[in-house]
């Protein structure tokens, strides 16, 4: 890991980081007895910990990245085949931004107080917002599991490198057709607004755009759910504005949506 990232991720942890000599007895679960990472809390180190021996992993293999309230992991399963970790860190209390994401919401109607449950409620929605667009068959990383605060997914990349986002690629006038269409059925098909979509929540694939970090997507019947939709659809034709690709009135394509 490089020393910008170690200290980005060191700057995240509380003082709750387990001791070195604590720590000893579980560098056997991971591949040839390797501290993952020096900022996993006690209780994450034993969530991954169940995972391994639930094999829904065989080992961790280091951090990809840091975002602003989870760190990206990359673990590999029994079959050898790569699995995207997404950790929340219960550290970052940043999450009092969030309360307007999930309340108003109805599926998570009866919240319970406090960062933690409330960073493990937001990684369930991710999960469970994730299955909705899976099964309604929109192109998302397959959600596989979901404990406390690690939400385990399909790795869409290659050994261990994420695949490049809309920011990061070369786009075309095809690219922006299909960023719409998913926000078309996200909305029809899946019943969700995205509510953070932009150029760094997609990856361009060779198969085609790939759409991630759905934890603040919301359903339908949530009070906001038509504004986070109207700004979802400006933040993204703005990117492709932006480089020049022709785009269409964003007020049509709301209206058309939601007519
Ligand atoms: N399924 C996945 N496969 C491979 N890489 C992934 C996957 N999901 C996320 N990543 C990588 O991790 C990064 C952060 O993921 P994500 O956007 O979901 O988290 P975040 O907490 O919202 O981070 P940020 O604050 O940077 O937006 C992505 O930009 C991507 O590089
Ligand atoms: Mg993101």
């Amino acid at each position: 890991m490089t020393d910008i990232l170690s200290k980005k991720l060191e700057s995240k942890i509380d003082n709750k980081l387990i001791s070195k000599s604590k720590r000893k007895h579980l560098e056997d679960g991971f591949k040839k007895g390797k501290v993952v990472n020096e900022v996993l809390d006690k209780p994450t180190v034993m969530t991954l910990y169940k995972m391994i021996t639930d094999h829904i992993i065989a080992y961790v293999n280091g951090s990809v990245s840091a975002g602003k309230e989870s760190v990206l992991f990359w673990g590999v399963d029994d079959n050898n085949v790569n699995v995207a970790l997404k950790i929340y860190l219960v550290s970052t209390s940043n999450f009092k931004k969030r309360e307007p994401y999930i309340l108003g919401d109805p599926r998570f109607s009866n919240l319970k107080k406090g960062t933690k449950n409330l960073v493990y409620l937001w990684a369930k929605k991710e999960f469970r917002n994730l299955s909705q667009c899976h099964d309604a068959g929109i192109p998302v990383p397959n959600p596989r599991y979901i404990t406390n605060n690690v939400l385990a997914m399909d790795f869409v990349g290659e050994n261990g490198t994420p695949c490049k986002t809309l920011l990061d690629s070369q786009i075309t006038k095809n690219d922006y057709d299909q960023a719409i269409s998913i926000i078309q059925d996200l909305y029809h098909k899946a019943k969700l607004v995205h509510g953070d979509y932009s150029e760094y929540n997609i990856f361009k694939t060779d198969n085609g755009l790939v759409v991630f970090d759905l934890g603040s997507a919301v359903d339908l019947r949530h009070p906001n759910a038509q504004e986070f939709l109207k700004r979802d659809i400006n933040n993204i034709t703005r990117f492709f504005n932006k480089r020049g690709i022709p785009v269409e009135d964003p007020n049509t394509i709301f209206e058309d949506i939601v007519k």
